[in-house]
């Protein structure tokens, strides 16, 4: 079976981490995003994955990615032609790749806990035209939404209902069979001029054997910043124990407390406390601070004096101002200074970029 990933679009709603970096590629637990997704793709036995990117990012996005033989997999990466327009129309700009295959396609910005492989399983054994995996959400107005009938039956799926007829959400993993593109054929683009999944979902279940399973745990959309930070907690959540590597300094004046990674050249000097799930890249220089749970840290990020919990932390970072610092996305070679070392001090200076978000 092959593989097609969801990794375009221009995530507005992470501005400014997403001026200069794909969402796609920012670091969860201190790996890209995508990463996470391969790995989960690769574990359920697919190998031959396709990765939709936007125009002229694919270039990038494979210097960031490589050609897949990190993953034990094969990546290959297809710029989206003829504009977004839409989630069901990301799958038709790969029709010369899937045309005549079983083919799974994933969301690249769908993070979920656990594994997909019972799912495809299920898909091959049971040889269902089509499966679908849903989760009960608070929201599902935001999602496509499966209506069931009297009977427990699923009739349809609907897009972002304004009312929903189920408390589900229609995850982005979805796994089809060879009709897709007909499917595609028959659907034309929505209100909001996109073509959409769920009328392609809905056209399996009037012409198909549809499979359905509840997954639960999983979160979607790190299309917000607190959405991402919880994404990356999951991911850490997810990390096998063995992850939780030492590789480091720690100073006998350190404490370093639950499942924390410190890579390759780090040093956790006198005064600081790391209380766990924590990923610290490699080069990186703390002491006399406070890094608490959930906190993945970028490469020669240094944390002096900072309190820093919940965060995403991207390479290249200076933190040393005696703040606390919680539930925030620093960009990478952003530094967050001490007022009272400047001189003279006049009060605080900053380098804000577009669409930044401070509380001082
Ligand atoms: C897309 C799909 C929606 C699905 C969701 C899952 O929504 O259109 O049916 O429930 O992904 O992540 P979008 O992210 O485009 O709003």
């Amino acid at each position: 079976m092959k593989a097609l990933i969801a990794a375009g679009g221009r995530a507005t709603r992470l501005r400014p981490i997403t001026w200069t970096i794909n969402k796609h590629l920012i670091p969860l637990a201190g790996r890209p995003m995508l990463a996470h997704v391969i790995e989960k793709i690769v574990e359920a036995g697919i190998t031959d994955i396709y990765v939709n990117v936007n125009p002229g990012e694919g270039e990038s996005m494979r210097a960031a990615l490589g050609d897949g033989s990190a993953f034990g997999a094969k990546l290959t990466y297809l710029e989206q032609q003829g504009g977004a327009k839409g989630v069901a129309h990301v799958v038709a700009n790969a029709e010369a790749q899937l045309k005549g295959e079983r083919f799974l396609f994933f969301l690249g910005d769908n993070i979920i806990l656990g594994s997909i492989k019972r799912f495809v399983e299920r898909f091959e054994a049971e040889k269902l035209d089509c499966m679908l995996a849903f989760s009960r959400v608070k929201d599902p107005q935001r999602f496509g939404v499966p209506e069931f009938d009297a009977a427990g039956k699923l009739v349809r799926v609907v897009e972002k209902p304004a009312n929903p007829p189920s408390p589900f959400a229609v995850t982005g993993i979805y796994l089809y069979d060879t009709r897709f593109f007909d499917a595609f054929r028959t659907i034309a683009p929505s209100a909001r001029g996109e073509y959409e999944i769920s009328d392609v979902n809905s056209w399996y279940v009037g012409n198909g054997t549809v499979g359905f399973e509840e997954i639960t745990g999983w979160w979607k959309d790190t299309g917000t910043p607190d959405a991402l930070l919880e994404g990356n907690a999951l991911v850490m959540d997810d990390l096998p124990r063995a992850a939780f590597t030492s590789e480091g300094t720690v100073s006998l004046e350190a404490q370093v407390q639950g499942l924390v990674k410190i890579g390759k050249g780090s040093v956790i000097g006198e005064g600081a406390l790391i209380r766990g799930p924590v990923v610290i890249g490699e080069d990186c220089r703390l002491e006399n601070c406070y890094v608490g749970p959930y906190t993945s840290i970028g490469d020669r990020t240094t944390i002096r004096h900072a309190e820093v919990e919940h965060s995403i932390i991207f390479p290249g970072v200076a933190l040393t101002a005696q703040k606390r610092i919680v539930n925030s996305i620093v960009g990478a070679n952003a530094t967050v200074a001490d007022v009272r070392d400047s001189v003279p001090r006049t009060g605080h200076q900053m380098i804000v970029g577009e669409n930044s978000v401070l509380e001082i």
